[in-house]
């Protein structure tokens, strides 16, 4: 079942005219896998929250409609995503809460704020069945009463206390709704086996200006001593290392040279140790990372994702795509969702030779793609489609890709502005 993309009968599709190298700079706004957080962090307040830079993309449209919904005022002024007033409505309503499964994030502040919280059982989704057990075992040691009413999820407090949670796997949105829901807590909660990520240590950097005191994120055990209020503030989120990866995969796919400001150098190099090759060259410095590709990549050796500081599932497409341009063999271990290879078979269309056998891909490049058409069935994965298309000699199309939609602004206009060629069109049957 492909990812939530395209709205009852309206197609939108790419076609891309591959085979052109990519020139030019780009600048990165704020991460998606924080700003959605921060926006349900805001809400811990009454006052005036500003969080800055923020892309203008899906999950965040349909995070502020989720917010608006609950009673605040949230809007988009520019960049700035402005929240506030408090929430009043427990019940996060149902088609918002399918459209983005993110939406589950805000339980630990409706808890903290209101004392209930009410979702729809988020469900299932294209990259794995996605529980939420995790989270829900960690607002119940808080002190929440957590009930399954047919595929709702209620959550009852009468005053969150702070406990001990051991977490049995660094979920990064358990940890985050734990954390908010932690923040106004009476007492000390600790919790252990948090997610390392950095958008928890950006999501407790921006709790901690608002008065919160957590300490310890972006290590594996979370102090959070629990505060009677928070205050409004302005913040500017890390910038998006997804978004960095998937512009260096595209440029080191495609040849050319791209700079990226207001990058975060750290993910750069990481990404620069995997892809090290005579053949390209990435590197940083103040904030800017260059990527040079020259020729043909070979093969990327063993890429295994995983939890912080592993390599991170959300650039597992865009690596596959690079891996099917290049010339020898990369084998990729997919670690955190069971069902994260759908591109794949997208990618086969292109030439790729690809064998799965469980959760391990062996990709073999051949130095060449030749265009096909294919299908976005996930955001990510769709990404790493687009990247393949650029590379690939002549002319693909890609179905369903409102669903890149969901975390890259405007991604087309990003990579024609590099001297890609690539038309949206709308298909309304
Ligand atoms: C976040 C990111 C997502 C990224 C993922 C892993 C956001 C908005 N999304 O998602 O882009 O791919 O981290 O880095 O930040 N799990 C359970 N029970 C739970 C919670 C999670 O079994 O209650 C499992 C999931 O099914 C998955 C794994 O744990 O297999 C990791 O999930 P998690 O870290 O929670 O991902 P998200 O926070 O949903």
């Amino acid at each position: 079942m492909p990812d939530l993309g395209e709205k009852a009968g309206v197609m939108e599709r790419f076609d891309i005219e591959g085979g052109r190298k990519l020139w030019g700079s780009v600048r990165l706004k704020g991460a998606k896998n924080t700003v959605l957080p921060l926006i349900a962090a805001s809400l811990l307040t009454d006052e005036e929250t500003v969080i800055r830079d923020c892309p203008d993309i899906v999950d965040v449209s349909t995070m502020l409609k989720i917010v608006r919904a609950l009673g605040s005022a949230a809007y988009r002024d520019g960049d700035d995503i402005v929240t506030r007033g408090r929430i009043t409505n427990f019940e996060i309503p149902k088609e918002l809460a399918c459209e983005m499964r993110s939406s589950v994030f805000l339980l630990g502040t409706m808890l903290s704020v209101l004392g209930r919280a009410e979702t729809t059982f988020p469900g299932g989704c294209a990259i794995g069945a996605r529980p939420v057990d995790i989270h829900m075992h960690g607002l119940g040691a808080l002190g929440a009463k957590v009930e399954y009413i047919g595929d709702t999820i209620r959550l009852t407090s009468d005053g969150l206390k702070g406990a001990d949670i051991k977490l049995s796997f660094p979920s990064v949105g358990a940890t985050e709704n734990v954390m908010m829901a932690a923040t106004l807590a009476r007492g000390e909660t600790t919790i252990i086996n948090a997610a390392r990520e950095p958008e928890i240590v950006d999501l407790a950097n921006m709790l901690n200006m608002m008065g919160a005191k957590i300490s310890g994120a972006g290590t594996s055990v979370i102090k959070i001593i629990g505060v009677d209020a928070l205050r409004g503030i302005k913040y500017t989120p890390m910038p998006d290392r997804i978004v960095a990866g998937t512009l260096i995969a595209a440029t080191v796919a495609c040849g050319g040279r791209v700079e990226i400001t207001n990058c975060p150098e750290s993910f750069s190099d990481y990404l620069s140790a995997i892809i090290k090759s005579d053949t390209c060259n990435i590197c940083s410095k103040y904030g800017i990372t260059t990527v040079e590709s020259y020729g043909i990549l070979p093969g990327l050796g063993t890429i295994e994702t995983g939890p912080y500081p592993m390599f991170p599932t959300d650039m597992q497409a865009q690596i596959c795509a690079l891996a099917a341009c290049s010339d020898g063999e990369t084998t990729v271990i997919e670690n955190v969702f069971e069902n994260r290879y759908a591109h794949l078979y997208e990618l086969e269309k292109l030439g790729a030779k690809i064998s799965i056998y469980g959760n391990m891909a062996k990709i073999t490049g051949k130095g060449f793609l030749v265009g096909g058409d294919m299908m976005a069935h996930d955001l990510r994965g769709g990404a790493g489609l687009l990247i393949a298309a650029m590379a690939a000699a002549g002319k693909s199309t890609l179905s369903n890709v409102r669903v890149i939609d969901r975390g890259y602004e405007n991604i087309e206009k990003m990579f024609s502005a590099l001297g890609a060629k690539i038309t949206r069109t709308i298909i309304i049957p």
